[in-house]
Formats: structure tokens, sequence, C-alpha cells
């Protein structure tokens, strides 16, 4: 689609800074127009890497030639930023999590209405091949109706050293991983989510969680387990899927989808499974008599059509990928999660959310 590329400057220069920048660099969407960090020696570091590095934050919002920003600061600098770039006029992308309550994100969502520019989170993660097979596999209906589906993310590394270990700073594993997950499950399953439950762990970080449990049950009653773990040697598979007429199965982000689909429900013979104790015929595993086993291909993905949808939006010409609605709703999840971490409790919405 012949689109007019827009002009680009990004807010925050570190480690998704300069992701930003270098898919800016060779984008066919936008035109990397520069930076500005709060930090000299980051200014100076895009400098010394050909990119324009503004002054002060004011030199780079009313620079009239900016069509969009890119927000990719610590969190809890998002709201003032966001804010004031809908005030000089600009586009804003922000960086996920947007914020950390509610109320700072519709602010910004006012904020964008007012100035009739379009605001959107970036989640990126929509363009991940492991969620794609998932959402193939969903969608196709290949082994029926979803009943449970499992999401998780396991490193062995502890929660980052920096602001992500801080609460002042907005950091916590629901809002670094949890707010991408939780996307991605809303995503997969359309329907109202009934109640959330959510337990964090502190393994390594006593001052925000290191890692979390949450459990979401629809309204449908399919259930969903997000987790992100931070002291996990061995992982547990990134996705688990069990549906009416099979499983999937995606055991880490570089594998394919492997399906099993249940062919005939009744067995003749099943021949029980000897175990050091006993005999089951029960959990005896099913053969090629009964099931299909195959793998899904690896979607095709292109994580820079974030910014393409984003610039076509901009030009009226396609719906925003992440919408004012879906960016509250996972906020609204977080925000669930955060409360019955505190009381042991599931919270239910009343109507749904
Ligand atoms: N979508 C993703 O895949 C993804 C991945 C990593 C980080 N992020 C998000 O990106 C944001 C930044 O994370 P990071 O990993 O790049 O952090 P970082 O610490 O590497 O970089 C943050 C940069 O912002 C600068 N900064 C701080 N306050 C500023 C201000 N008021 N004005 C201008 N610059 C300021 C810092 O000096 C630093 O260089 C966070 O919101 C994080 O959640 C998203």
């Amino acid at each position: 689609m012949e689109m007019s590329k827009k002009n680009l400057a990004v807010i925050g220069y570190g480690g998704q800074g300069g992701w930003h920048c270098q898919h800016a660099l060779t984008s066919d969407v936008v035109n990397l127009k520069g930076i500005y960090d709060i930090k000299p020696e980051r200014n100076e570091l895009a400098r010394s890497r050909g990119i324009h590095a503004y002054g002060s934050l004011q030199e780079l919002l009313s620079d009239p030639t900016i069509d969009l920003v890119t927000i990719a600061t610590p969190n809890d600098t998002h709201l003032e930023l966001v804010l004031a770039a809908f005030r000089a006029g600009k586009h804003v992308l922000c960086e996920k999590p947007a914020e950390m309550t509610v109320e700072a994100v519709q602010k910004m969502m006012d904020a964008a209405n007012r100035a009739h520019k379009l605001f959107t989170v970036h989640q990126n993660r929509r363009f991940d091949v492991d969620y794609l097979a998932m959402r193939k596999i969903l969608r196709d209906g290949c082994i029926g109706e979803p009943l449970r589906i499992e999401s998780r993310v396991h490193g062995s590394r502890g929660i980052p050293s920096d602001w992500r270990g801080t609460r002042e700073h907005g950091g916590g594993m629901i809002l670094d991983w949890g707010v991408h997950l939780i996307d991605q499950i809303l995503q997969l399953i359309p329907d109202k989510v009934r109640s959330v439950y959510c337990r964090v762990t502190h393994y390594t970080n006593e001052e925000v969680d290191d890692g979390f449990r949450i459990e979401l049950e629809f309204e449908s009653g399919v259930t969903a387990h997000i987790e992100i773990g931070t002291l996990n040697f061995i992982p547990m598979p990134r996705f688990y899927l069990q549906c009416r007429n099979g499983t999937a199965i995606i055991q880490d982000w570089r594998q394919k989808a492997q399906v099993v689909r249940c062919k005939f429900w009744h067995e003749n013979d099943v021949l029980p499974v000897q175990t050091a104790a006993g005999i089951t015929k029960t959990m005896a595993p099913r053969d090629e008599v009964t099931t299909d086993t195959f793998e899904i291909e690896k979607p095709e993905s292109d994580v820079h059509d974030f910014y393409r949808n984003y610039v076509a939006a901009i030009d009226g010409k396609e719906t925003q990928l992440v919408t004012h609605e879906q960016i509250l709703r996972v906020m609204r999840v977080m925000t669930a999660s955060f409360e019955s971490a505190k009381t042991g409790l599931p919270v239910f919405f009343e109507g749904g959310l």
C-alpha cells in the first residue's frame, strides 16, 4: 500500500529506544529525525552513531517537522511525556505498559482525543510467532473449541537490577511481561473476563514481583493461566492449549507448535500401562489409531508491521492495531491482579470485562 513517510522522534535512548531507532533507520514508513535522552551520555552515544540528538525535550517537541513521537523511557515517566507530546500536537506511540493505573491511562487517552491525535501502546509481542501459531490453531478450529490455555515465560536470571526492580519506577514482572502476555490472551480468547486471581513471587526481589501466576476465567468457562518466572532453570512450555478435540503445545519460542488431534474418542482395547506400583488404562497414552499428530509451520511475521499499521491508521487507511479499549482492558486486568495478589482472593467483574 502507498503511504507517505512520517517523521519520527524517539524519547529515551536506552535499550528499547535503541531498538526503535534501529528499526526506524530501515523503515519504509518512518524517517528517524532524532532522539532525546535525559542522560547526556546517551545523547552522545546517539550522535556517535550518526543519529541527531536534540538538546532538550522542548526542542524536540517544538520541531514542527515531527509527526510522531515514540516514548521509550522508564514506566513512571510515561504519563508526563505522553501529555507533553499531545500538547505539542504529535501522534504518540508509548512503550508498554502505558502506565501503572487505569486513571493515568485514561488521562493519556483523553489528551489524545482532545488533541485529535493517535495514541497507541507498543504491544509488539502480537508479532511473536509462538503467539501467532496459537492464534492460527484457535482460528482454524482444527482441534475444536478451546477449554484452557496456558502461557508461560520462564527465565533464571531474576529481575533486571535496573529501574525494573523498583516500585517507584514501575518495576515488577506484571508490568514488564504481564502486560504482553495478558494482551496476547485477551486477543486469543474473544470473550469477556469473569474473574482474575493472581499470586506473585518475591524470590529474588522484595520490593516488586519477580514472577506471577494469573488465572483468568472467561464467561464461557474457558480458563487461562498466565505465568512469568525468573528463577526457573528448567522452563515449562511456552504455550499449552487444551481443546475439545485435541491438545497443542509450543515448547519454546524457537519451536513449532505440536498438535495431537483426536480421531476416535472410543477405543476398543486399551493396553494398560504398567507403572512401578500398578497398572492404568485411564492414563495410558493414545496411539496413531485414535489420534493424528502434526506440526504447525511457524507463521510469517514482521514486527515492523506495527509501525506500518500505525502510520496507515494516522492516514485513516487502517484501524489502529492496538486500540484504546484494548489498552484499558489490559490495564484493568493488571490492576485486578495487583489487588488479588494483595488480598489472596479472586477479583470478579460484574457483567464481565
Ligand atoms: N515492547 C518491548 O518489547 C519492550 C522491551 C524493553 C523495554 N520496553 C519498555 O521500554 C521502556 C524503556 O525500557 P528500556 O529497557 O529501554 O529502559 P532503559 O533503562 O534501557 O532506557 C531508558 C532510557 O530512558 C532515559 N530517560 C529516563 N527518563 C527520561 C526522561 N524523562 N526523558 C528522556 N529520557 C529519559 C534513560 O536515561 C534511559 O537511557 C519501558 O517502558 C519498558 O517497559 C519495551
